[in-house]
């Protein structure tokens, strides 16, 4: 029984992969771009971690880990979506790219995760989707960033 917990290199995601060591997992996934920060959690934690250096914004990561998941068939007991980032600025100040990565990577990948994983999720298994509480309160400068934000054009 395996977790799979992404943004693990920093922050909320690294927390629940250390949170996790006292569960019994045969394995934790742990998926961000930066390798080493994985590979050095390895340190602090009990449990066999595998790291998984992938970008998730793009296509071909996510096509990666849904051919690593049809290859192991691991049964899943917990997916942690904590990967994702904000891009605070008015919003055409934003570079277009800057905005659509991070609903590739805030939205798209992990609709993607969860997608791909819970064919491999038995009845009582857990997904944390890591959020923001500014997806239910107007806040300036990060207007994409929660998604669901009134945008106020002000010239
Ligand atoms: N901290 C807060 O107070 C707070 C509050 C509300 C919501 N949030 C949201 O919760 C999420 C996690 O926050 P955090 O504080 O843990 O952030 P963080 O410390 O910056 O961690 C973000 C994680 O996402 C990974 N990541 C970033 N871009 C990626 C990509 N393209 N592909 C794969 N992994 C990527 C980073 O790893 P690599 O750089 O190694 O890829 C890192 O492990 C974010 O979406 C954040 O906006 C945070």
């Amino acid at each position: 029984m395996i977790a799979v917990v992404t943004g693990a290199s920093s922050g909320f995601g690294q927390e629940y992969v250390r949170q996790f060591d006292s569960r019994g997992y045969d394995e934790i996934w742990v998926i961000a771009r930066r390798k080493e920060r994985l590979e050095a959690l390895s340190s602090e934690v009990n449990t066999p971690l595998r790291p998984i250096a992938l970008d998730l914004s793009e296509e071909e990561a996510i096509r990666s880990f849904s051919g690593l998941l049809e290859q192991e068939k691991p049964q899943i007991h917990a997916l942690v979506n904590a990967s994702g980032f904000g891009y605070f600025d008015a919003f055409t100040e934003q570079p277009l790219n800057d905005a659509l990565n991070m609903v590739d990577l805030n939205d798209k990948a992990l609709i993607s995760l969860c997608y791909l994983c819970i064919p491999y999720m038995k009845e009582g298994s857990e997904i944390y989707n890591i959020a923001s509480s500014s997806a239910f309160q107007p806040v300036p400068y990060i207007g994409v960033y929660p998604e669901f934000q009134k945008i106020k054009i002000e010239k």
